[in-house]
């Protein structure tokens, strides 16, 4: 097979790029997600694809979207953070475009495209877990992408750290995401800011702002890469719920590789090591076991586009190709 179009549709940009057999990624094209509906989003989507194909001879489209993909990977069942509920995503795509279309969850695309071409190259247990809005999981045991039997396993996120904790947005509480994502960092900072800490009113200022509803988790990114205590101990704090979390996440995989991934980048270095810390110190039964590497994802915020458009390739996702 030749070309296939990888597309990850994120919060606030959908990004798509024409993807060949060793996971390039040669022309691009992205969109805004257009916050209004679900079909404008649908239009969007099709509308990248569509630009790209028109100079490409395209064999499948793969689309990664951030939420409970259903076993047949065409429907989005649910989306904790975004409107889409039983969306008929991949027939409505493939219907406009006229080629094959592979909806994955984005953090599996995530998670095999840093499998197939990145940071856990051939690495054949690794689990992927990306930092943005949401947590987003990915699992590949022996090689292959873990779907479970309805094609929702790996909803990593949405593991219960804390009963009765945030209500999630998935309906539950206390779940990973509402500790350790982007969401959290940003609750947590403006909690801080509204309690007149003066750390924090130091790190507002640091962002250039006043007002503490005006704290993004980009701003707090950038203030914990500048050195400013309080951003510097929120990254920490959210990198020790992750490395517990994945302490736990051990004893179910026993994966070879941790791959952090995500959005929550510019700090990326600080969110490792110290989600490592804690995993290592909160691994059962540490002392007699081997523990999992970590490493950051090598592909950056292309492993989601890049994944999708292998799976599309490769629509049974058996895992390695026979050489
Ligand atoms: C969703 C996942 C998604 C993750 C990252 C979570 O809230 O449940 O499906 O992979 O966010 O986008
Ligand atoms: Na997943
Ligand atoms: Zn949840």
């Amino acid at each position: 097979m030749g070309l296939t179009i990888g597309i990850d549709v994120g919060g606030t940009k959908i990004a798509a790029g024409v993807v060949d057999e060793d996971g390039r990624i040669g022309v691009r094209t992205h969109r805004d997600t257009p916050a209004s509906s679900v079909d404008a989003t649908a239009d969007a989507i099709c509308d990248a694809a569509a630009e790209l194909i028109a100079g490409h001879d395209v064999e499948a489209v793969g689309i990664g979207a951030a939420g409970f993909v259903s076993a047949d990977r065409s429907t989005v069942l649910f989306a904790p953070n975004l409107a889409w509920r039983d969306e008929p995503l991949g027939a409505r795509v493939a219907a406009k475009l006229n080629v094959p279309v592979v909806v994955e969850n984005d953090a599996n695309a995530a998670a095999w495209g840093e499998f197939a071409f990145g940071a856990a190259k051939n690495v054949e247990h690794m689990v992927c877990i990306t930092v943005g809005t949401g947590i987003g999981g990915g699992v590949v045991i022996a090689g292959q992408l873990l779907r479970g039997a309805h094609g929702v396993a790996a909803e990593l996120g949405h593991m219960r750290v804390v009963p009765g904790g945030h209500r999630c947005g998935c309906g539950a509480r206390g779940c990973l995401e509402q500790y350790a994502s982007g969401t959290a960092l940003v609750r947590e900072g403006r909690a801080r800011a509204e309690s007149g800490s003066l750390a924090a009113a130091q790190m507002l200022s640091v962002c250039g702002i006043s007002d503490p509803a005006q704290l993004t988790g980009p701003m707090i990114t950038e203030a914990a890469m500048a050195a400013d205590p309080c951003a510097v101990e929120l990254l920490e704090d959210l990198g020790r719920w992750l490395g517990e979390g994945l302490a736990s996440l051990a004893t179910m995989f026993d994966p070879t590789q941790i791959v952090i991934g995500g959005g929550v980048s510019a700090a990326k270095e600080l969110l490792m090591k110290s989600a490592q810390v804690a995993f290592e110190k909160n691994l059962p039964a540490k002392s007699n076991r081997p523990h999992a590497e970590f490493t950051l994802a090598e592909l950056g915020n292309d492993a989601g586009l890049i994944g999708a458009a292998d799976l599309a390739r490769h629509p049974s996702a058996a895992g390695l190709d026979p050489t």
